[in-house]
């Protein structure tokens, strides 16, 4: 580890590296520094009966790392992440965290609910990018361990102010992180209103299942269970129409290496800089939840399924991920060496009458599930 790192380790308090090797079936928490306003922000470290294990942040509620077998049984990271909460504090690609109000663009920065017009931050060009300027991943959020039948679970909890970064209604969020007996991290997520408002929530794991750090993800397996995606605009704003993904490069119903299309001359790939897309999940009606994507490291053995409730998936290349930033262990991430699976409601749907509807009234319980399970194949 280098001299710079331990330092800003030591001034942060961070303690990241404390507990390693934890006791099976148990969590532990430590801190993880201060924000520049002086608040706290602790680490929950969750090991399940197996030794897998995964870190999580109470800022932004992200995931720090997540260690689990490849082939040979040995335990590795397979996200992206920081070493301290400064490493949080600073980024500007959403590295591990909770994604609100709004996962994903919103076009113009605008939408209309109930007759009336609301004006949200302009953080990505002329649109908004998950949840305006300081969105839930930029919040501490409120945690506490909970007991789980099937696993180590963490919730956290934060209260978003009615007119938060514009979005209307007191919105009470719950989201509970559990790390399975069967090395599957599934995240749960509720909340309330008290005025009718929007309402997307993900989160923004960047994964390379070969670890942080091995080179980028383009020999990567990856099938995505669409028929069809949401072509967009060069503002990366759908444009309403559900294209079918045969003869495209965003045909993933067989499993193809990632690397295979993304650098090829479609014009939806060359507007997102590879892939940055929605795909429309093939959903089967009274599924309470689907199958995904699936992914599978061919040199580590290591495999992903992707299973949510949710009717989208964004499927991201780290494009725009340029070396800049420095993540656990001083590893730098460039460009395409993880990728996300976000999964969501589709972008700018509070502008697109025909997509499904993300809003969310009072009285109504907001309710989605996604579950990342890991295995590993010969
Ligand atoms: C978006 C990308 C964006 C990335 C990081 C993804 O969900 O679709 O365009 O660059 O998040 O902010």
């Amino acid at each position: 580890m280098g001299a710079t790192l331990m330092t800003t380790m030591a001034a942060s308090g961070a303690s990241f590296l404390a507990g390693v090797g934890a006791k099976p079936g148990s969590t532990k928490k430590s801190s993880f520094g201060k924000t520049p306003d002086g608040e706290s922000v602790d680490l929950y470290k969750l090991t399940n009966k197996n030794g897998a294990e995964a870190a999580i942040t109470t800022y932004g509620g992200s995931v720090v790392s997540l260690k689990v077998p490849d082939r040979s049984g040995k335990l590795g990271d397979v996200v992206l992440g920081f070493d301290s909460v400064d490493g949080y504090v600073n980024n500007t690609s959403y590295i591990g965290a909770l994604i609100g109000r709004y996962g994903n663009r919103i076009g113009h920065a605008e939408f209309k609910l109930d007759g009336k017009t609301y004006t949200l931050a302009k953080n990505n060009g002329e649109n908004t990018l998950h949840g305006g300027t300081k969105g839930f991943n930029k919040a501490v959020w409120a945690a506490k361990e909970i007991p789980a039948k099937d696993g180590q679970a963490l919730e956290l909890t934060y209260l978003s102010k009615d007119g938060e970064e514009g979005f209307p209604g007191n919105l009470h969020v719950r989201v509970i992180y559990t790390l399975t007996d069967s090395n599957a991290l599934r995240i749960e997520y509720f909340a309330t209103t008290d005025k009718d408002t929007v309402l997307n929530l993900t989160n923004h794991s960047y994964f390379n299942l070969a670890g942080p750090g091995s080179g980028d993800i383009l020999g990567h397996i990856l099938m995505i269970e669409a028929d069809k995606f949401t072509p967009v605009d060069s503002g990366l704003i759908p444009t309403g129409e559900l294209r079918g993904v045969a003869g495209t490069p965003f045909d993933f119903r067989t499993p193809t290496e990632i690397g295979a299309r993304v650098n090829s001359d479609d014009e939806q790939i060359k507007l997102g800089g590879g892939y940055d897309h929605n795909f429309v999940l093939s959903r089967k009606p009274g599924d309470p939840i689907s199958l995904a994507a699936r992914v599978r490291e061919p040199k580590t053995g290591r495999a992903m399924e992707v299973w949510t409730t949710e009717p989208g998936v964004q499927f991201y290349t780290g494009n725009f991920l340029d070396g800049s930033l420095h993540g656990k262990d001083g590893v730098s991430y460039t460009k395409r060496s993880a990728f996300c699976l976000e999964t969501q409601h589709f972008p700018d749907s509070p502008n697109q009458p025909k997509f499904p509807s993300t809003e969310l009234k009072p009285g109504e319980r907001y309710h989605t599930t996604t579950i990342y399970k890991f295995s590993t194949a010969k």
